[in-house]
């Protein structure tokens, strides 16, 4: 039996990816730190599609222990399909981080990602579809957003390197860029404090998750998501990065995010 395996599943985002997978009759193996969301996620996941196995395994994978009780969790699985939801967006003055926030920032966002990848690959049905959630903010270095752009940036540029690696080998990877998605309350209101176009690009965790999947299921490199996303990448590559950096370090300095 063949699973997909997907990371940050009870959060907004990996929930709309749960859902929509599970609509499709796949069988899900879901992860996220916290227990009692999972049995949660699972029973109701189950209750609306009754033919869906789901299995789920408790684990922060900012820990290699317990990434190591995770993969120990899953070692008789063979799977399908790896979606890499987890993540976290702190935005904040990077001399106001301290070792910890530092540390579970960059191995939330980079380094448990490749880390599922590297478990994904070993343990692959015939098929394997990766999907990274990266950021539109991985296309640019973002003052006051600077290790997460860096790290999604990275993840981008992992996960276009991983699928030429696995070219020929029945492994896809598709790097997913989105812009703004309405997920947590924080992030709606953060949304909704922006301007036009930004409340315009934005989109639902629902047509990200059904996007990607078709990105993935066509064995796409990278998207970005959404016409208006698209548009405003194209443009902003013209737009010389003094400019950009001036901007960006205007408006991301007058907010800022400390989940987790
Ligand atoms: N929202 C946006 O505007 C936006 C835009 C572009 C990209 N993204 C990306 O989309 C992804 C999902 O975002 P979201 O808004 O849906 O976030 P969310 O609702 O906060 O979900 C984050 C998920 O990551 C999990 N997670 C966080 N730290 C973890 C850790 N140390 N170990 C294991 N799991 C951990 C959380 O699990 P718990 O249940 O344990 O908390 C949760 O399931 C992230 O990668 C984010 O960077 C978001």
């Amino acid at each position: 039996m063949e699973y997909a395996l997907i990371t940050g599943a009870t959060g907004v985002l990996g929930t709309a990816f749960c859902k929509e997978l599970a609509s499709l009759g796949c069988n899900l193996f879901i992860t996220g730190r916290d227990i009692n969301k999972l049995k949660d996620l699972k029973t109701s996941l189950v209750a609306a599609y009754p033919g869906v196995n789901c299995s789920f395994f408790a684990a922060d994978l900012t820990r290699g222990e317990d990434r190591k009780n995770l993969f120990a969790a899953a070692e008789g699985y063979s799977f399908n399909m790896l979606i890499n939801v987890a993540g976290a967006d702190i935005q904040k003055p990077f001399e106001e981080y301290d070792e910890q926030k530092l540390t579970f920032q960059t191995r939330i966002n980079f380094e448990a990602a490749v880390s599922m990848c590297n478990f994904a690959v070993k343990h692959r049905a015939s098929n394997l579809k990766i999907i990274n959630i990266c950021s539109v903010c991985g296309l640019q270095p973002m003052p006051y957003f600077a290790l997460y752009s860096a790290c999604k940036g990275a993840l981008i540029d992992f996960s276009i390197a991983l699928g030429e690696e696995t070219k020929g080998k029945c492994v896809t990877v598709t790097a997913v860029i989105p812009g703004s998605i309405y997920t947590r309350a924080d992030v709606v209101e953060y949304i909704n404090s922006l301007g036009f176009w930004a409340r315009k690009s934005a989109k639902t965790p629902e047509y990200v998750a059904t996007k990607s999947l078709k990105a993935a299921k066509k064995g796409k490199r990278k998207i970005v998501v959404g016409g208006l996303n698209k548009l405003i990448c194209a443009l902003s590559k013209t737009v010389p990065q003094g400019i950009k950096l001036r901007y960006i370090a205007r408006s991301r300095a007058r907010t800022q995010k400390d989940a987790f």
